[in-house]
C-alpha cells in the first residue's frame, strides 16, 4: 500500500513513523509512506499557503491553489480515496480503518489553521475524517492515528504480534495478566493459571462481553453474539 500525506509539517511524522510497527512495515515494504510539504506549492516568493477569510473573522484559511497543485503532482488515479482530516469529518472507526487498508493507495490531507477553503472539500477530496469530537491543532496527529490503525490491518504488518485487537470482533478486549501470579496480595484469576485452554477461551470471551456491556453498550448492537452470550448481557444489566 502507498500512502501520500500532504502537510505543512512533515517533520512531525518522524517520531511515530520511525518506531515500532510502522517503522517495521515501512522497512519491510508493506507500506510506502510519502510526505509532501504543501508549502512547496505555496504562492509566490514567500510560498504563501493561507490567507484571511472572506467576510472577515478570526484566523487564516488554507488556500485552494497550493493544495490543488500538490494533489496534481501526485498523479492520482480515479477511485483513490483522498481524505481530508478535519473535526467536521465522519468519525474514524475500526471499520473505516479496515476499509481503507484494502486500498492500494490513499491520500491524506492535513488541514491546519482555522480551516481550509470550502472548495477543497467540494472538489478535491472524496472523504473527510475526524478522529473524535474534539479539536486538535491540525490534521497531522489525526493522520498519524489513521495511518497507524490502517497499517495494523495490512497483511504481515504485525509479525509475531497478535492479529486480534480489541474492537476487531466488535468487543472490548478481555483483561490481561502476566507474572507474578501474586503481587501485593493481588491475584491473577485462577482460570488463567489452570492450563485449561477451553475454559480460558470461554472466560476471556465472557469477560469481553461483560466489559463491553458495562463500558460500551453501544458496541453490542453490531457484535456477533450467540443467544447464551446475549443472556450474559441481560444478567449484567440486572446485577447493576
Ligand atoms: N483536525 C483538528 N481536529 C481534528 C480531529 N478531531 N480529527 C481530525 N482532524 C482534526
Amino acid at each position: 500500500m502507498r500512502i501520500d500525506i500532504l502537510t505543512l509539517f512533515p517533520e512531525m511524522f518522524g517520531g511515530p513513523f520511525g518506531h515500532s510497527i510502522i517503522k517495521r512495515a515501512i522497512d519491510n515494504n508493506i507500506v510506502q509512506i510519502e510526505l509532501h510539504n504543501i508549502r512547496n506549492s505555496g504562492i509566490g516568493k514567500h510560498k504563501v499557503v493561507d490567507d484571511y477569510p472572506y467576510g472577515g473573522g478570526e484566523g487564516m484559511v488554507m488556500m485552494p491553489e497550493p493544495l490543488f497543485d500538490s494533489l496534481t503532482k501526485l498523479n492520482i488515479e480515479n477511485g483513490t480515496p483522498t481524505v481530508l482530516l478535519t473535526p467536521q469529518g465522519r468519525q474514524f472507526s475500526q471499520k473505516t480503518a479496515d476499509n481503507l487498508a484494502q486500498k492500494s493507495r490513499l491520500i491524506l490531507i492535513c488541514g491546519r489553521y482555522e480551516g481550509v477553503d470550502e472548495r477543497v472539500r467540494e472538489h478535491m477530496v472524496t472523504d473527510e475524517i475526524s478522529i473524535g469530537d474534539y479539536v486538535i491543532s491540525g490534521g497531522e496527529l489525526a493522520a498519524m492515528v489513521v495511518v497507524d490503525a490502517i497499517i495494523r490491518r495490512l497483511p504481515g504488518a504485525l509479525g509475531a504480534e497478535i492479529e486480534q485487537d480489541s474492537m476487531m470482533n466488535g468487543l472490548l478486549e478481555y483483561p490481561q495478566y502476566t507474572r507474578p501470579a501474586q503481587y501485593q496480595g493481588w491475584e491473577v484469576p485462577a482460570v488463567l493459571l489452570s492450563g485449561n485452554h477451553a475454559e480460558i477461551t470461554k472466560w476471556r470471551r465472557q469477560q469481553s462481553i461483560k466489559k463491553t456491556a458495562k463500558r460500551r453498550p453501544d458496541l453490542l448492537k453490531d457484535a456477533d453474539l450467540s443467544e447464551s452470550e446475549r443472556q450474559i448481557i441481560q444478567n449484567e444489566i440486572k446485577d447493576r
